[in-house]
């Protein structure tokens, strides 16, 4: 299939299908989206309009993706380095090099940020681990 050059509403959708089908059959991150989604014709959605909200600016995402994650028990750097590597993937098959970079390097920024929020509300700031210890 040839790759597309731009970003539209119907390959954003191709893009969120297509990741969220392999994060369903993967072996390390299956297991924790079984548990906890319920209703994937509920969670699909949001997550076209949170990647159209980004690349498109349609505003059409309006949730809270912080507590989502730190609710999540037990998730390690491994957990995001492999769910980016996944997401780098599809989106470079769907598209063209630089709109691939555009999914990959917000998804990069958010992660960190997923990843921050983390490590805080567990009580470990970045660097103050033997503070917060003493
Ligand atoms: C270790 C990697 C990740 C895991 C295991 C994971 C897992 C999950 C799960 C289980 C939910 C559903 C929570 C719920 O509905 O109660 C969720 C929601 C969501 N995730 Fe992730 N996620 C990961 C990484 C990411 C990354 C890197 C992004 C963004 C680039 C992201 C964006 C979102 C968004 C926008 C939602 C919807 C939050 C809302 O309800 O508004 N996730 N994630």
């Amino acid at each position: 299939m040839e790759k597309a050059s731009t970003i539209t509403p119907e390959l954003i959708e191709k893009l969120v299908y297509t990741f969220y089908d392999q994060i369903r059959q993967d072996a390390l991150l299956g297991p924790i989206f079984a548990a906890e989604i319920k209703d994937w014709d509920h969670h699909l959605p949001k997550m076209v309009a949170f990647w159209s909200s980004i690349t498109l600016k349609t505003r059409s995402y309006n949730g809270r993706p912080v507590p989502a994650h730190v609710k999540l028990e037990g998730l390690t750097a491994a957990h995001f380095d492999h769910w980016l590597e996944l997401f780098e993937k599809t989106a470079h098959d769907i598209f063209t090099p630089e709109p691939a970079n555009t999914f990959t390097s917000r998804a990069h920024q958010i992660a960190n940020s997923l990843k921050m929020a983390i490590d805080v509300q567990r009580g470990m700031l970045p660097g103050m681990e033997g503070a917060l210890c003493a």
